[in-house]
């Protein structure tokens, strides 16, 4: 069994909306709220806590203030979760897409690692380039992955990779990250793409068209 911290605490700049982005509405609900219902759904979830802008309220789990930054809210929310479970999922606001058997089947690999991983390969090549853009290298894509939410980590591994100065906290993209640079063993979960990320206008407008055929086929995140 599991606590889950849903994260929704960012200002979605690059989104452009007006509001904070967990909480424009797409496809007739709020973004957080597709994933609080997967969540939700998910047999081994015992509790969600949600990290808000400002601490507020949200329907069907307990929010607390998030942070500066996103492994600050999702220290904050760490903080506020109920004792008891040793392992804890964090999620992103920011992917709707999010579905009971995804967060199941990352709950399940946790067995034998620190913190495991939803990823899907890398289906473009990758390259790295430096100053001028000038190309440096080509990766191998056959090694790479694209890292999404859910994560899921032993709670005692979450809390040492939080337990550190906010600078380090702000530099960090995932907690896992965090994780891997204490020296612990994180597992890959392969993840589908649709798991995607809202970032951009584009991200909004296909999130929003998947979420409405979900919902038209009685699929649901929950
Ligand atoms: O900004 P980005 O899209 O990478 O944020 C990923 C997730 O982290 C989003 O769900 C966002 O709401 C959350 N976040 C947060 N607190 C912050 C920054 C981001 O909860 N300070």
């Amino acid at each position: 069994m599991a606590v889950a911290l849903l994260v929704a605490a960012g200002r979605g700049e690059r989104l452009g909306a007006p509001g904070p982005k967990a909480f424009v509405v797409v496809a007739g609900r709020p973004l957080y709220a597709w994933s609080l219902d997967a969540l939700r759904a998910a047999p081994s979830i015992t509790d969600v806590v949600v990290a808000t802008p400002d601490g507020r309220p949200v329907d069907g789990a307990v929010s607390v203030a998030g942070g500066a930054s996103r492994s600050e809210s999702v220290r904050n929310a760490l903080a506020a979760a109920p004792a008891g479970d040793d392992v804890v999922l964090v999620h992103d606001a920011a992917r709707p897409l999010l579905t009971p058997e995804l967060v199941e089947a990352c709950v399940a690999r946790l067995a034998g690692f620190d913190a495991v991983v939803a990823a899907a390969p890398v289906t473009d090549t990758v390259k790295r380039a430096g100053a001028g853009r000038v190309v440096r290298e080509t990766l191998d894509r056959a090694e790479l992955w694209a890292v999404q939410t859910p994560q899921v980590f032993a709670r005692a591994w979450l809390r040492r990779a939080l337990d550190q100065p906010s600078e380090v906290l702000a530099a960090a993209t995932d907690d896992a990250g965090l994780v891997e640079a204490l020296g612990g063993r994180v597992g890959i979960v392969p993840a589908p793409r649709e798991n995607l990320k809202v970032t951009t206008p584009l991200d909004l407008q296909v999130a929003e068209r998947m979420l409405e055929d979900r919902a038209r086929s009685g699929r649901t995140g929950g």
